[in-house]
């Protein structure tokens, strides 16, 4: 089927090189993807520190907000990795417009599981509830709104603290997402574009 088109299209194509060059098809550079999974949320382990009320709140929570669609490797395209379930993405999100610009910036979802070098093992309860609520890492920075802290910002600290519990209680996963990368540079890793437009007129 593929070649059939090549043949179709090729005289076309020079005709167009001997004259313009192709205009920049921003969209040759995408695939469309089906991210529509249905995702676990790993089980906890039980501990001193939180109540298996607090755990299972936070688990529902989790799976109800949708974190792992985003935080979850592989589930960005449609493929989470059963293995990696909270543990960060390797696939990023484009936050400046990829139709305009070809190195948009873009932003990689952390890993969510307590491992204290590439995880949020090192985060308190308090950072993680903050974040949720306004969006504030633990080190003061604000984070761009793609992780959706705005649409969380009313969660009860009841609702916001079990989540922690949770997430603080999951198997540690040693998973180093790629670092976020700024507008005007080439991203190494893979990203998606979540696009909403507006008609000009
Ligand atoms: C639409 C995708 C998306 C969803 C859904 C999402 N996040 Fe995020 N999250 C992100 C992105 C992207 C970042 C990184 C933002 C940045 O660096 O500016 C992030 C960052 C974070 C961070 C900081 C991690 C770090 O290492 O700095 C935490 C904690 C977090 N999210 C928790 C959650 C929780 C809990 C949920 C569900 C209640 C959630 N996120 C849902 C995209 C998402």
């Amino acid at each position: 089927m593929k070649k059939l088109i090549l043949i179709a299209t090729l005289p076309v194509l020079i005709t167009a090189c001997a004259s313009d060059p192709a205009p920049y098809n921003p969209l040759d550079e995408f695939e469309q993807v089906n991210p529509a999974t249905m995702l676990e949320s790993p089980e906890s382990v039980p501990n001193n520190q939180f109540t298996a009320e607090q755990r299972e709140r936070g688990r529902y929570l989790v799976t109800l907000l949708g974190c792992g669609s985003c935080h979850t490797n592989g589930a960005l395209v449609g493929q989470p990795r059963a293995d990696q379930l909270l543990a960060g993405s390797d696939w990023g999100i484009a936050y400046t417009n990829p139709l305009q610009e070809i190195n948009p910036g873009v932003v990689y979802p952390g890993n969510l599981t307590p491992d204290p070098e590439t995880g949020i093992g090192n985060w308190s309860v308090a950072q993680i509830v903050a974040m949720l609520r306004t969006g504030m890492d633990n080190h003061g920075e604000q984070t761009l709104p793609i992780m959706p802290w705005p649409a969380y910002h009313e969660i009860v600290v009841d609702d916001a603290t079990a989540i922690a519990a949770y997430l603080k209680s999951l198997p540690a996963v040693r998973h180093e997402v790629p670092g976020n990368v700024a507008p005007g540079q080439r991203a190494s890793s893979p990203y998606v574009h979540f696009g909403v437009y507006q008609s000009r007129e």
